[in-house]
């Protein structure tokens, strides 16, 4: 893997998390225009995915089946297209100070592996080390919503859902409990965002957000 460069030196890497309907797409974009407005240069991804074969690797793990994955293979196959995105993408931009905003990284390992399906959170910490070293997002965002909430904005979407959308509601309450765990136990680096308030007010606190990330007043 590249090396670390010295955190002076590096852009910033912000993720944007949250179950299924939470309007992280909507608010990738917010991101993104923030730190452009900053003068940065940003690249936009997003997870499972990001590169060539993460981008096929996703395609498999969303693709609805009639047989249930194995939580080892999900969670495998999620590192997989995590390994090439982290050393095809997200290091190089950082090492050369460029930022990175990836809709979902590895928190969502932890949520929807952990939580929604019962890995232990020890298996997956042991794989992110293994792919990631020492790299964490600077900043993730995780936009929350009740369950019936954004499984109803998800389920407007005009298209079949996906392996995951498919799953029921006590699937996405176990994910959502997870996400709220983890920003519970790192709180400076896991910002919870009420996702329940209008676009433009969600957008207006992940702009504080990132004022604060930046050291503005
Ligand atoms: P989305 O990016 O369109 O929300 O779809 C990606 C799906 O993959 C979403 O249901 C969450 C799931 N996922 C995991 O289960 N684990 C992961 O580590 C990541 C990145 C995504």
């Amino acid at each position: 893997m590249t090396a670390t460069a010295p955190r002076s030196h590096r852009g910033l890497f912000v993720t944007l998390e949250g179950i299924e309907g939470a309007g992280k797409s909507t608010q990738v974009k917010t991101v993104v225009a923030y730190l452009q407005a900053q003068g940065r240069i940003v690249i936009e991804t997003r997870e499972p995915g990001g590169t060539a074969v993460g981008e096929a690797i996703r395609s498999l793990l969303l693709q609805p089946s009639p047989t249930p994955m194995e939580p080892d293979t999900e969670l495998l196959l999620m590192f997989a297209a995590r390994a090439e995105h982290v050393n095809k993408l997200i290091e190089p931009a950082l090492v050369s100070g460029q930022c990175v905003v990836s809709d979902r990284f590895t928190e969502a390992s932890y949520a929807y592996q952990g939580g929604g399906r019962n890995v232990p959170g020890a298996r997956i910490a042991v794989l992110e080390d293994l792919v990631q070293g020492a790299l964490r997002p600077d900043l993730t965002l995780l936009l929350d919503a009740p369950v019936p909430m954004a499984l109803n904005r998800a389920r407007q979407r005009d298209r079949t859902p996906d392996r995951f959308e498919s799953e029921a509601a006590g699937f996405f309450e176990a994910v959502r409990q997870a996400y709220l765990d983890l920003a519970q136990r790192a709180p400076e680096r896991i910002r919870v965002v009420d996702a329940t308030a209008a676009p433009a007010a969600v957008a207006n606190e992940i702009r504080t957000q990132l004022g604060r990330l930046l050291g503005s007043p």
